[in-house]
């Protein structure tokens, strides 16, 4: 994993954004997987800059998003599916029938489910996919305990999940009990995955999966595996790391191998 650490929130988003606009330049048709939450809305503002400011074009960019509360349709105001209208969507040119957010309301959660992953399968499967971090370490929603194979299905969220998420409900009881979830396997299969996170409240638990052992405890460990993924965080977050200077150092350095060969 390449550790990229940044100063603040600001940064982070920043930085986040040059990695997606750089594959969205790099591949027009790019397939993007992208999370909510928090973490990423500063991210999504950067980007809907670079759409305004230097013609980011998403018009042939396909979107697929992680996660969706089960029982929320999409036009609730506390679905993910309102959150990237809101936060990203309709802030830049990318195209209606190009966008896929799990159906929260649906009547038959397996069969959709299914249909997701193959939507996923028909266009090539995901170039690039965005992921926050839960604080039990969860990506998407796999929650502790989710196997590495795992597919899209319906998951149910783990007590601390259901704290966490309270504040964006008017009280915890109103937190839906489950979600549909891309699975750990259909996330790992995405050919590149950036992780973003920032704030003190993270600190433990990116020490936990970027230095700890991989386990299926703590899922986004499973990226320790991945060919090709990025992390980005902000100082807070990265706070508790204790190889903090070599990943510094990496990051001051690797030009120097980029341009041997040939990048
Ligand atoms: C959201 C998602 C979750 C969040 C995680 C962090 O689509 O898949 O895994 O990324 O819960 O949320 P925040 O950013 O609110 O701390």
């Amino acid at each position: 994993m390449e550790i990229i650490i940044t100063p603040d929130y600001e940064a982070m988003s920043k930085m986040s954004a040059v990695v997606i606009a750089r594959e969205v330049k790099r591949k027009h048709d790019l397939v993007l997987g992208l999370a909510t939450g928090d973490t990423p809305i500063g991210t999504y503002r950067e980007l809907a800059k670079l759409h305004k400011e230097e013609g980011l074009d998403f018009s042939k960019v396909t979107i697929f998003n992680l996660d969706e509360y089960l029982g929320l349709a999409p036009l609730n105001k506390n679905s993910y599916n309102y959150f990237m209208w809101e936060n990203l969507f309709k802030h830049v040119n990318v195209s209606q029938h190009k966008i896929f957010v799990p159906q929260g309301n649906t009547d038959d959660p397996e069969e959709f489910s299914e249909w997701y992953e193959k939507q996923i399968l028909n266009v090539g499967g995901i170039d690039l996919q965005v992921l926050g971090i839960g604080g039990d370490g969860h990506i998407g929603f796999n929650e502790p305990g989710s196997s590495f194979a795992s597919r899209t299905r319906v998951k149910g969220l783990y007590e601390q999940t259901i704290k966490d998420n309270a504040r964006f409900f008017d009280k915890e009881e109103d937190v839906p009990r489950f979600a549909i979830t891309m699975g750990v396997g259909t996330i790992m299969d995405a050919k590149k995955i950036l992780l973003i996170a920032s704030g003190e409240g993270k600190a433990d638990v990116c020490k936990e999966f970027i230095e700890g052992p991989v386990t299926s405890q703590i899922t986004a460990t499973a990226l320790q595996l991945h060919s090709y993924a990025i992390v980005v965080l902000d100082e807070k977050a990265a706070s508790k790391l204790e190889r903090k200077e070599y990943y510094n150092w990496v990051r001051d350095n690797k030009h120097v191998v980029e341009k041997r060969i040939g990048r």
